[in-house]
């Protein structure tokens, strides 16, 4: 029986994806590299180190790891630029009233997020208060499609990866779901139809007891 949620957030709870692309093609475009929205979904859950050294081996560069960490700063400061006047109007929509209703009908609630900048953003969308438990980018050393991320979340969360689905936009999330042994729902992305076990397009008047049976395959 599943008893606990976890959420990846970019490109889940809100639409940052869109912002790291961005963030990624300035810089790329300052370093004179190609990187378009397929190169993107590569990217997609993944750490920002590792998605800047997607980023090279598509372009057949190499760089020092000072550099690369010299660029990953730059990136990041990029898309904090972006995110800067982040509000709760970019949460996606029927997110907050999903995530309110699962609350009430007592489901652990966990972020499972790549992003080292997880607790800034749900602070800015006044969301923090939602979770029981949030396992970032800074709280893990094995980036998706590692399960690390969200295995911490269920043991936090006090429960057995069995009884826990994982909620992704990215191929690298939702393997790193299966790896740990959970159920993984699509969402926002068609990309990832293939890849999840089960897929909705938003969380817009979602029905969790519905959804739950669906994916629980009764
Ligand atoms: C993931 C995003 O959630 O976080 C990736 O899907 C991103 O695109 C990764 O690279 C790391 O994020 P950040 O905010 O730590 O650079
Ligand atoms: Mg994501």
């Amino acid at each position: 029986m599943i008893k606990g949620l976890l959420f990846d957030l970019d490109g889940v709870i809100v639409d940052t994806a869109k912002y790291h692309f961005l963030a990624w093609k300035s810089l790329c475009d300052q370093l004179g590299f190609k990187f378009d929205l397929a190169d993107n979904e590569l990217l997609k859950g993944v750490s920002r180190i590792r998605s800047f050294n997607i980023i090279l081996e598509l372009n057949n560069q190499k760089m020092s790891e000072e550099e690369v960490e010299k660029y990953c700063t730059l990136k990041n400061e990029l898309y904090l630029k972006y995110i800067n006047n982040l509000t709760e109007d970019e949460i996606l929509p029927g997110v907050r009233e999903f995530m309110a209703d699962a609350r009430k009908r007592n489901y652990g609630i966990a972020l499972g997020s790549a992003s080292k900048n997880s607790r800034l953003i749900l602070d800015k969308l006044h969301l923090t208060d939602m979770f029981d438990v949030i396992i970032d980018g800074n709280k893990v050393s094995n980036a998706k499609p590692d399960p690390e991320v969200f295995t911490k979340g269920a043991e936090e969360l006090g429960l057995k990866a069995e009884e826990c689905v994982v909620f992704e936009d990215s191929v690298a999330g939702i393997v790193a779901a299966h790896n740990g042994n959970m159920k993984a729902i699509g969402v926002t992305n068609p990309e990832v139809t293939d890849y999840c076990d089960y897929y909705i397009k938003s969380f817009l008047n979602l029905n969790i007891d519905v959804l739950m049976r669906k994916v629980e395959g009764e």
